[in-house]
C-alpha cells in the first residue's frame, strides 16, 4: 500500500517536467460529451487535467520497455472503433456469462497491450477517478504511441463513453482480414463511413510492428510466379525461409522489413517494390488504380502522409461518438462497473 502511494506520487512529480512535452487535447469545448449541454461537466481535460501526462507517461515506459508495444496499442483503438464505435469494447474480458471481443478470429493471440491501459487507467482511477473513460485512454494511448515513434501528433477529443456490451461478431464481420481485395477492404471502412483514401492511409500502421506467419502465407505463393511485378522475390523467398517449419504459424515478421520501429513512410516505399508483407497491403499496389496513386504520393511525400494519417485518424477515433450512444466510465477496462 504504502509502496503504491509512493510510486503514485514519484510519478505525480514527473509529470511536471512531462507537462511541457506532452501531446494536447482539445480542451476548447469541444469533447465529445458537450452534446447533452454540460459543457464544463463533460470537459475530461478541465476535469483531469493530468490525464493526458498520465497516459503518456505511461505508453512512453512500455515502448521504452518494447518498442513494438507503440503497434500493438495503436491496432488496439483500431480494433475497437471498428466494432460498434470507440467505446472500449475490445477491453472486455469474457467471462462465465458474457462473450467478448477477445477471441474473435481478428484479436485471438493477436492483439497485445491490455496489461499497458490496465496501469494508466490504475494511475487514473487513483487521481481522478471515474473521470476518464477507457475508449478515451485507448484513442489518447494510439496517438502518443505514434509521436513516440517518430509520426505526427493531434489533438484527441475526450469525452467518450465506455460500453455495457461488445459483440464477437462484430469483430470477426467488421475487422477487414489479411487476405483481403481492394474492394473487400474499401468496403469494410464504407461501413463505418470511411473512405478509400482513409483506408490506404490508415494503412499506412503498418509501418510499424508485426504480423504471424499464419497471416501472410498468401504471400509465400509469390515466389512461384517470379515474374510478377508485385512481388520482390528475394522477399518472398525469405518469408518462405522463415515460415516453412512446421510450427511457424506464430513466428513473426516485420510490417516493414526496412524500419519496422519507426513511423514514417517507408511502408508506401516497400510496397512499391513488392515487399508489403500482407497480401491485403500489396493489393493497394497491384489491386486498382486508384490506391496505387496514393500508394505513390504517400511513399513520396512523408507530409501528406502525415498529415492525411492525423485526420483520418481523428476520422475513426470519432466513430459511434457523440450520437446518444449510452455508456459509462469504467473503474476497471476489462469489465463494466
Ligand atoms: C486495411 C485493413 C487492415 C488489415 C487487413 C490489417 C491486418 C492486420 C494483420 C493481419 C496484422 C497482424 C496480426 C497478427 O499477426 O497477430 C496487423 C497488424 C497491425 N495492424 Fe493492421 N490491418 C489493417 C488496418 C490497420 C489499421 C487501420 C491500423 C491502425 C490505424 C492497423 C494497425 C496495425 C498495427 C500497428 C499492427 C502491428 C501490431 C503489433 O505488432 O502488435 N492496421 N494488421
Ligand atoms: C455512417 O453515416 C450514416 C449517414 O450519415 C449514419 O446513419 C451511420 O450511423 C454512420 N455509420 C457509422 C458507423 O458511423
Ligand atoms: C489466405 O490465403 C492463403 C492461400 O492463399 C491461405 O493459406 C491462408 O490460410 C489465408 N489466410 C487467411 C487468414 O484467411
Ligand atoms: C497453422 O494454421 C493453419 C491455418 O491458418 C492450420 O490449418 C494449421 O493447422 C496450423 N498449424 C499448426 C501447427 O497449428
Amino acid at each position: 500500500m504504502a509502496m503504491k502511494y509512493l510510486a503514485l506520487l514519484s510519478l505525480l512529480l514527473n509529470l511536471a517536467v512531462l507537462f511541457s512535452i506532452v501531446p494536447k487535447t482539445t480542451s476548447e469545448g469541444g469533447g465529445y460529451g458537450d452534446d447533452c449541454g454540460d459543457q464544463s461537466g463533460n470537459d475530461v481535460s478541465n476535469l483531469c487535467s493530468a490525464a493526458e501526462a498520465i497516459i503518456f507517461s505511461r505508453v512512453q515506459e512500455a515502448v521504452l520497455d518494447d518498442s513494438r508495444m507503440a503497434a500493438s496499442l495503436l491496432r488496439l483503438h483500431f480494433h475497437d472503433c471498428f466494432v460498434n464505435g470507440c467505446d472500449a469494447s475490445v477491453l472486455l474480458d469474457d467471462s462465465a456469462n458474457f462473450v467478448g471481443e477477445k477471441t474473435a478470429a481478428p484479436n485471438l493471440n493477436s492483439l497485445r497491450g491490455f496489461d499497458v491501459i490496465d496501469a494508466i487507467k490504475s494511475d487514473l482511477e487513483s487521481v481522478c477517478p471515474e473521470t476518464v473513460s477507457c475508449a478515451d485512454i485507448l484513442a489518447t494511448a494510439a496517438r502518443d504511441s505514434v509521436v513516440l515513434s517518430g509520426g505526427p501528433s493531434w489533438d484527441v477529443q475526450m469525452g467518450r463513453k465506455d460500453s455495457f456490451t461488445a459483440s464477437k461478431s462484430l469483430a470477426n464481420n467488421n475487422i477487414p482480414g489479411p487476405n483481403s481485395t481492394v474492394a473487400n477492404l474499401v468496403s469494410k471502412f464504407q461501413n463505418v463511413n470511411l473512405s478509400l483514401r482513409d483506408m490506404v492511409v490508415l494503412s499506412g500502421a503498418h509501418t510499424m510492428g508485426r504480423a504471424r506467419c499464419t497471416t501472410f502465407r498468401g504471400r509465400l505463393q509469390g515466389a512461384t510466379t517470379s515474374n510478377a511485378p508485385d512481388a520482390s522475390l528475394e522477399f518472398v523467398q525469405s518469408l518462405q525461409e522463415l515460415c516453412s517449419g512446421s510450427d511457424s504459424n506464430a513466428t513473426l515478421a516485420n510490417l516493414d522489413l526496412a524500419t519496422p520501429a519507426t513511423f514514417d513512410n517507408q511502408y508506401y516505399v516497400n510496397l512499391l517494390s513488392g515487399q508489403g508483407l500482407l497480401p491485403s497491403d500489396q493489393n493497394l499496389v497491384t489491386g486498382d488504380d486508384q490506391t496505387l496513386e496514393l500508394v505513390e504520393t504517400y511513399a513520396e511525400d512523408v507530409v501528406a502522409f502525415f498529415e492525411d494519417f492525423k485526420n483520418s485518424m481523428i476520422k475513426m477515433g470519432s466513430l459511434g461518438v457523440g450520437t446518444g450512444m449510452n455508456g459509462e466510465i469504467r473503474r476497471n477496462c476489462r469489465a463494466v462497473n
